[in-house]
C-alpha cells in the first residue's frame, strides 16, 4: 500500500526538489536539475503533475524557447500534467522592493508583463490555477510603505491579470498564497483572512482565490486546518501548498507531515472528507543535508498516503462515532431557529442556564482516540 498512482492528484513544484540550497549563511549543497529528468523521477515515483515559476524552466537552459521546448516533450513523455503555474517575483534584484507594489511604477509594469507572458504559456500547457505569491510585496520600516497605497496597486494589478485572463477567454483563476514575513519584515496579505478580505474589494472577485501554504499560517500562530476550512466555506480554496513547519519560526518548507503531524492529520481529513477535488500539491524543500532528493519527494506522498487511509479509519471507527454524539457535535448542524420559527419564539424561551452549564462536552475523549488512531494502535 501507499504507493501513489496519478489519480490521487499529487503534484509538486520543480522548485522544491530542484532547490539547491542555497540559505542566507551558506552556498548551494546540490547541483542544478534538469527539469525534464525532474519530470521524469516525479513520473516515475506516482505524481501526477508538476507546477513551476518561469524561471524555474531555465534551471539548466538559459534560452527560453529551448527550455520551454524540453519541458514539453518531458511532458509529452511522461504524461504529467500541469495544474497550476506562478511567477518569480522575487529572486531578482529589480524586485526589492516589491513587484505589484514597488514603489517604482516602470517596475510594477516589468512584473506584469513577467507575469502575462508566463499565464499565457501556463494556459497552453493547460493550467488552470495560476499562483501569485507576493513574497516581495512588504516593508521593513513603518514609514516606507503606505499600506492603504500599496493595496490600490495590488489590486490594480490583480484587476489587470484577472481582465486579461476574461479578455483572452482563458479558463484561468488567481490564487493568493499569504505569508507573514520572510523575504520581507511583513508580507502584505499575511494570512488567509487577510487575502480573503480583500478578494472582497477586487474586480473579479470570482476569478481570485486561495493557494494557502501549511507553514505559512503556521509561522503566524495560527490554526492551518480552521484557515483550510474557512477558505472552503467561502469556496475559495482554489489549490494547496502542503508541507511541514514546527511553529513560529523560519520557513521551514518540510516534508508534509514533518512538521505538526496532528494538524497535517485533521487536514487531511478535513481535505478528504470536504470532497476537495485539486491537486494535491508539495511546496516543501529537501533537506539541505539530503543529497538525493527523491526519497523526500516520495515521503509526502507516503505520508500523505498514510494519513488518509488513518483519517477514513478514524471516521469509521464505532467509538469515534459514540464520543462525538457524547460532545453533541452534530447538533452544531441544526440550525439555530427553526424553518417557520420567529424570533419572537426564541425571545419568549424558557433556560436554565446553571444547568446546561453542567453538560460535559468530553472532547478529551476524542482527542484521545485520534491519536491512537495516528499512533496506530488501533
Ligand atoms: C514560500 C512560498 C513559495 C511560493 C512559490 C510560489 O515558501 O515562501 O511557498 O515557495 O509558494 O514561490 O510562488
Ligand atoms: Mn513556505
Ligand atoms: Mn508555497
Ligand atoms: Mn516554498
Amino acid at each position: 500500500g501507499y504507493t501513489p498512482v496519478p489519480e490521487d492528484r499529487f503534484t509538486f513544484g520543480l522548485w522544491t526538489v530542484g532547490w539547491q540550497a542555497r540559505d542566507p549563511f551558506g552556498e548551494a549543497t546540490r547541483p542544478p536539475l534538469d527539469p525534464a529528468e525532474t519530470l521524469h523521477r516525479l513520473a516515475g515515483l506516482g505524481a501526477y503533475g508538476v507546477t513551476f515559476h518561469d524561471d524555474d524552466l531555465l534551471a539548466v537552459e538559459p534560452d527560453r524557447d529551448k527550455a520551454v521546448e524540453n519541458f514539453k516533450r518531458a511532458l509529452a513523455e511522461t504524461g504529467l500534467k500541469v495544474p497550476m503555474a506562478t511567477t518569480n517575483l522575487f529572486t531578482h534584484p529589480v524586485f526589492k522592493d516589491g513587484a505589484f507594489t514597488s514603489n517604482d511604477r516602470d517596475i510594477r509594469r516589468y512584473a506584469l508583463r513577467k507575469v502575462i507572458r508566463n499565464v499565457d504559456l501556463a494556459v497552453e500547457l493547460g493550467a488552470t490555477t495560476y499562483v501569485c505569491w507576493g513574497g516581495r510585496e512588504g516593508a521593513e520600516s513603518a514609514a516606507a510603505k503606505d499600506v492603504r497605497v500599496a493595496l490600490d496597486r495590488y489590486k490594480e494589478g490583480l484587476d489587470l491579470l484577472t481582465s486579461y485572463a476574461i479578455d483572452q477567454g482563458y479558463d484561468l483563476r488567481f490564487a493568493l498564497e499569504p505569508k507573514p514575513n520572510e523575504p520581507r519584515g511583513d508580507i502584505l496579505l499575511p494570512t488567509v483572512g487577510h487575502a480573503l478580505a480583500f478578494i472582497n474589494e477586487l474586480e473579479h472577485p470570482e476569478r481570485v482565490g486561495l493557494n494557502p501554504e501549511v507553514g505559512h499560517e503556521q509561522m503566524a500562530g495560527l490554526n492551518f486546518t480552521h484557515g483550510i476550512a474557512q477558505a472552503l466555506w467561502h469556496g475559495k480554496l482554489f489549490h494547496i501548498d502542503l508541507n511541514g513547519q514546527h511553529g513560529p519560526r523560519y520557513d521551514q518548507d518540510l516534508v508534509f507531515g514533518h512538521g505538526d503531524l496532528k494538524d497535517a492529520f485533521f487536514l487531511v481529513d478535513l481535505l478528504e472528507s470536504a470532497g476537495y477535488d485539486g491537486p494535491r500539491h508539495f511546496d516543501y524543500k529537501p533537506l539541505r543535508t539530503d543529497m538525493d532528493v527523491w526519497p523526500s519527494a516520495a515521503a509526502n506522498m507516503r505520508t500523505y498516503l498514510i494519513l488518509k487511509e488513518k483519517a477514513a479509519a478514524f471516521r469509521a471507527d464505532p467509538e469515534v462515532a459514540e464520543a462525538l454524539a457524547a460532545t453533541r457535535a452534530p447538533e452544531l448542524a441544526v440550525p439555530t431557529l427553526a424553518p417557520g420559527e420567529a424570533l419572537a419564539d426564541l425571545l419568549a424561551e424558557d433556560f436554565d442556564p446553571d444547568a446546561a452549564a453542567l453538560r460535559d462536552s468530553a472532547y478529551t475523549r476524542l482527542n484521545q482516540l485520534a491519536l491512537e488512531h495516528l499512533m496506530g494502535v488501533r
